[in-house]
C-alpha cells in the first residue's frame, strides 16, 4: 500500500502543483522526470516491486506522458526479444551437429561475471580453450584464478557435448601452457545424462525455499564433483551454513568498501534486456531477481541504492534458504588444478540442474584472501586454498543470462 500511495502522487500530483514549472515542461521532459522519480523510489523500497506494481503506480505518468511507454520500451528494450535471444543461445544441439554447435555449448558454462573469458582455437581433431586475457577482472581476481576456473567450466561442457554427439576425446592441460586442449576422435555418440542440463543451467540469485533434498538425490550430489585433483566437501549442517554465511558477508563488506571493486562491479551489470543482448555478456538485472532500468536510472539506483547492509541482508536470507553449500577446493594451487576444480563445479552444477535442484555462487571468501584459511579450516582442510562456494537448493527459475555469438569467442589457428 505504502509503495502505491508514493506511486500516485509521483506520477500525478507532485508536477500539477507547481504550475509555472508544469508550464515550462515538455511531454517527454515531464515524463522522463517523473518515471525516473517513480523508479527512484520504487528502488528506495527495496527492489521489491515487481512489473506489476511498478505499471498500476506508473498509469498516470505513462497517460500523462502520452508517449511514455514508447520512451521506456526504447530505453529499455524488451523481456519478449531477450527471452527469444536467450532460447536461441540455449537451443538444443541439432541432430548432427557441428564443431561450432559443440562450442556453443561450452560457451553456455558458468563463467565469473559472465565476462566469458575464453577464445575457441579449432584444428583437426583438437579444441583449444584460451584465455582471453582482455576479459580479466583485475580486482576481483588478480590472479586468474576464477578466470581459469571458468575455462574448466567451459571445458567440462565441451566434454560432454562431444562425447554425446560422436567425438569421444580427453581434456589436456600441459604444464607451461595456458588453457585446456581437447583432443577428439570419431566414435560412437554416447549416451550423456547431463547434456540436457547443459542450455537448462543457471546461476539462480535467489531465495531458496528451504526445501530439503531426497537421501539419493543428496548421494548423487555428492559423488557429482568427483574430478581427479579435485575435493568437494558439502556442508548441510546448519551450523556450518552459518559458518560460511558469516564469512560471506565479511567478504562482501570488505569487497563493497573497495571503490576499485564496486567500479569494476559495474562495469559488466546490464541494467536493461536491450543492453545485454546488445553486449551478449555481463550480469542482467533481472537474471539477478532485480527490476530492469534504463541505463541512467540504473547507474543511479546502482551508486545510491547498493548498499553493504542491503546486500548483506540479502546473502544472508539466500543463505539461510539454502540446503547446503558445496565447497571445492584442488590440490594444488596452478593453473591445471584451477581449471579442474571448474570441471568439478560445472559437472556439480549440471547434476544438480538434471535433479531440478537450483545453485548459485557464493565466493566472497575465496575472492578474499584473508577469509581462505578461515573458510579452509570450516570444511577440515587447513592449509588448501578453496575454489570455490557454490549453495543450493530448490528454487525459481529467473531469466537466463545471455552469451556472445560462437563466431566472437572462434580465434585463426
Ligand atoms: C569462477 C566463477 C566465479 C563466480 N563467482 C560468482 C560470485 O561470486 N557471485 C555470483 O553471484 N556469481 C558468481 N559466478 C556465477 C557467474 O556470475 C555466472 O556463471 C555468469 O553470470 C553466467 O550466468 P549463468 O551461470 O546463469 O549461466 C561465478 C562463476 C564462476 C565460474
Amino acid at each position: 500500500m505504502r509503495q502505491t500511495r508514493q506511486i500516485d502522487s509521483a506520477s500525478g500530483r507532485k508536477p500539477q502543483s507547481d504550475g509555472r514549472l508544469h508550464s515550462r515542461l515538455t511531454g517527454v521532459k515531464r515524463f522522463r522526470i517523473q518515471l525516473e522519480y517513480l523508479f527512484v523510489v520504487a528502488i528506495k523500497n527495496g527492489w521489491r516491486m515487481n512489473r506489476r506494481n511498478i505499471l498500476v503506480g506508473a498509469g498516470g505518468a505513462l497517460l500523462l506522458a502520452g508517449a511514455g511507454t514508447f520512451a521506456w520500451k526504447s530505453a529499455v528494450g524488451s523481456m519478449a526479444d531477450y527471452r527469444n535471444h536467450a532460447g536461441r543461445l540455449r537451443a538444443r544441439l541439432p541432430q548432427n551437429p557441428e564443431v561450432v554447435d559443440l562450442i556453443r555449448f561450452a560457451t553456455l558454462a558458468a563463467n565469473g561475471h559472465n565476462t566469458q573469458p575464453w577464445l575457441f582455437r579449432v584444428e583437426k581433431s583438437v579444441i583449444e580453450i584460451l584465455p582471453d586475457h582482455s576479459r580479466r577482472t583485475p580486482v576481483v581476481d588478480p590472479d586468474d584464478h576464477h578466470l581459469f576456473v571458468s575455462l574448466g567450466c567451459a571445458a567440462e561442457n565441451l566434454l560432454i557435448a562431444a562425447n554425446a554427439s560422436g567425438r569421444p576425446g580427453d581434456l589436456e592441460t600441459a604444464e607451461g601452457k595456458s588453457g585446456v586442449r581437447f583432443r577428439y576422435s570419431d566414435g560412437q555418440a554416447r549416451s550423456e545424462p547431463l547434456l540436457a542440463a547443459i542450455p537448462a543451467r543457471q546461476s539462480t540469485r535467489a531465495e531458496f525455499d528451504r526445501r530439503s533434498l531426497p537421501a539419493a538425490d543428496m548421494k548423487a550430489l555428492e559423488q557429482a564433483g568427483a574430478i581427479p585433483g579435485v575435493r568437494m566437501v558439502i556442508l548441510a549442517e546448519r551450523q556450518q551454513i552459518d559458518g560460511v554465511r558469516d564469512l560471506v558477508i565479511a567478504g562482501n563488506s570488505t569487497q563493497m568498501a573497495d571503490p576499485a571493486f564496486v567500479r569494476e562491479l559495474k562495469q559488466w551489470l546490464r541494467f536493461n534486456p536491450r543492453g545485454a543482448m546488445a553486449a551478449g555478456d555481463g550480469l542482467f538485472a533481472a537474471a539477478s531477481a532485480n527490476p530492469v532500468l534504463p541505463n541512467l536510472l540504473g547507474g543511479i539506483a546502482f551508486e545510491r541504492f547498493f548498499t553493504i547492509e542491503g546486500e548483506n541482508d540479502k546473502y544472508a536470507r539466500h543463505i539461510g534458504t539454502s540446503v547446503g553449500i558445496a565447497v571445492f577446493m584442488s590440490e594444488r594451487d596452478d593453473e591445471a588444478h584451477w581449471i579442474a576444480a571448474g570441471r568439478a563445479c560445472q559437472r556439480f552444477a549440471l547434476t544438480a540442474t538434471s535433479l531440478g535442484v537450483k545453485h548459485a555462487f557464493i565466493n566472497q571468501p575465496v575472492e578474499v584472501a584473508r577469509l581462505r584459511p578461515e573458510l579452509a579450516a570450516l570444511v577440515g582442510e587447513s592449509g588448501k586454498r578453496p575454489d570455490i562456494v557454490m549453495r543450493f537448493g530448490y528454487g525459481p527459475v529467473l531469466p537466463y543470462s545471455l552469451r556472445r555469438p560462437v563466431e566472437a569467442v572462434m580465434v585463426e589457428v
